[in-house]
């Protein structure tokens, strides 16, 4: 019979490798909390215009790679490939507005996009977003840039680089986009296929193309920071002005454009060389004009989303996999009167918070030593028949081999005395 298998590009994330997202993911809340960002959880499946409109009909996105389906009434509904667009419905829908339009979220979830599945890209994939609602300062810009590179500092990561741009506002982007096409008409015809249909729907995502004859044909080009409106161009300014004085390392990046259509003014990514073509493990912008496009007030809002599966990729890299996920004792009984004394005490130390194991297949001490050595135990507690009649139990510390008795009378607490941190 033909087993059955995940979809490809799906993947399960095993136990044995949660530790390690366990720990990103208390590392970002602690900080974004502190930060006076706030969780919001919202559907996995949204109406399909939601993201049409927002990321862009002409986006890779939008165009090839969402999972979209008719329901059974014939509604259009689309497993969302990015939670931006739909935290502004949110915030649209619920007149957060009206309130108190300054909100700060952060969100984890899972992310569907049928992209071509290699290493660092699955269909499936879980994304870290934060999110900043009702402020235009650009001081903001820079405190989630500076948010990023405080939390990839505290997960030990090294060799990122930030690049950063500013794509200009409705204002001055018209005239970018005229001398950018300009300058790309003459050289059409070493522009790949892509390109020369970007020419008429998106002509500022040839600037990232990584086709060579399109990276030749760009030699030169226009940077659109060069094109910026004076409000755009000192915003930027500021950008920069107070990364530098915080200390956050970033480069000027002109061919750094994104690929959803809702940007406007700073945008950038975290960019590592450790995942092959996939270097973004982060990108985020601002997108001023997002929230009254789907029906709300006009606010400036801004954020960005961190590619968790990139990440604890590059950090497992690094070596910074943690593998110290064993219990801190696991008790060894050796025949019924034992095994049954080891059913209470492991109920009793683990709601007492000492994460302790046992094991009641009634096997040899040998057996369930080598147990205890998988599961990478800290301590073993072995008692059979002889410890009964001797009212005691030997505690073994299975790093130093040292052994200690332990009083049955008084095991629960003198365990938990000793052995919980
Ligand atoms: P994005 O650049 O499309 O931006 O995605 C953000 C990050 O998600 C990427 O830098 C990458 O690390 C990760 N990612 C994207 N696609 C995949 C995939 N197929 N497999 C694994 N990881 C992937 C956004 O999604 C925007 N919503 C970010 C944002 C928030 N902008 C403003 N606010």
């Amino acid at each position: 019979m033909n087993k059955i298998q995940t979809i490809r590009g799906f993947r399960d994330i095993l136990p044995e490798k949660i530790a390690l997202w366990q720990r990103v993911e208390k590392e970002a809340a602690s900080l974004f909390t502190t930060f006076g960002y706030n969780e919001i959880r919202i559907p996995i499946v949204e109406k399909t215009d939601l993201f049409a409109r927002s990321i862009g009909e002409t986006t890779d996105i939008v165009e090839k790679e969402m999972y979209s389906f008719e329901d059974r009434s014939g509604e259009k509904l689309t497993l969302r490939p990015e939670a931006t667009a739909a935290i502004c419905r949110s915030y649209i829908q619920h007149k957060m507005y009206a309130s108190n339009p300054v909100r700060k979220f952060f969100l984890f979830g899972p992310m569907f996009r049928r992209e071509r599945p290699q290493k660092g890209r699955y269909r499936q994939f879980y994304q870290i977003d934060a999110e900043v609602f009702g402020i235009e300062s650009p001081y903001i810009d820079s405190e989630l840039i500076f948010l990023l590179n405080e939390l990839f500092k505290r997960l030990g990561l090294t060799g990122l680089s930030a690049h950063i741009n500013s794509l200009g506002c409705p204002a001055c982007r018209p005239v970018f986009q005229q001398t950018l096409l300009d300058f790309l008409g003459k050289r059409k015809d070493t522009l790949c296929d892509n390109c020369r249909v970007r020419m008429k729907k998106n002509p500022l995502r040839i600037l990232d193309c990584k086709v060579e004859t399109c990276r030749n044909a760009l030699k030169g080009a226009p940077a659109t920071i060069n094109y910026l409106c004076p409000a755009c161009e000192d915003h930027f300014a500021k950008v920069k002005a107070a990364l530098e004085t915080q200390g956050v390392d970033f480069e000027v990046d002109n061919a750094l454009v994104r690929g959803l259509d809702y940007y406007t003014r700073t945008a950038w990514e975290i960019q590592t060389t450790s995942l092959g073509a996939q270097s973004a493990v982060a990108g985020g912008g601002r997108y001023d004009r997002l929230v009254e496009e789907l029906g709300g007030p006009a606010t400036p809002a801004i954020g960005f989303a961190i590619g968790f599966d990139r990440l604890v990729e590059v950090m497992e890299q690094l070596n910074q996999g943690s593998d110290k996920n064993g219990p801190d004792l696991f008790i060894v009984p050796l025949g019924d009167a034992a095994l049954k004394k080891s059913f209470h005490w492991s109920c009793d130390l683990n709601t007492a918070g000492l994460r302790t194991d046992t094991d009641f297949s009634g096997k040899s001490m040998k057996a369930l030593m080598k147990r205890a050595n998988k599961l990478k135990a800290a301590h073993v507690l072995i008692v059979g028949s002889n410890e009964l009649e001797k009212n005691k139990a030997i505690l073994r510390n299975m790093d130093t081999k040292a052994q200690t008795d332990i009083h049955l009378e008084t095991l629960v607490p003198t365990l938990l005395d000793l052995l919980k941190k």
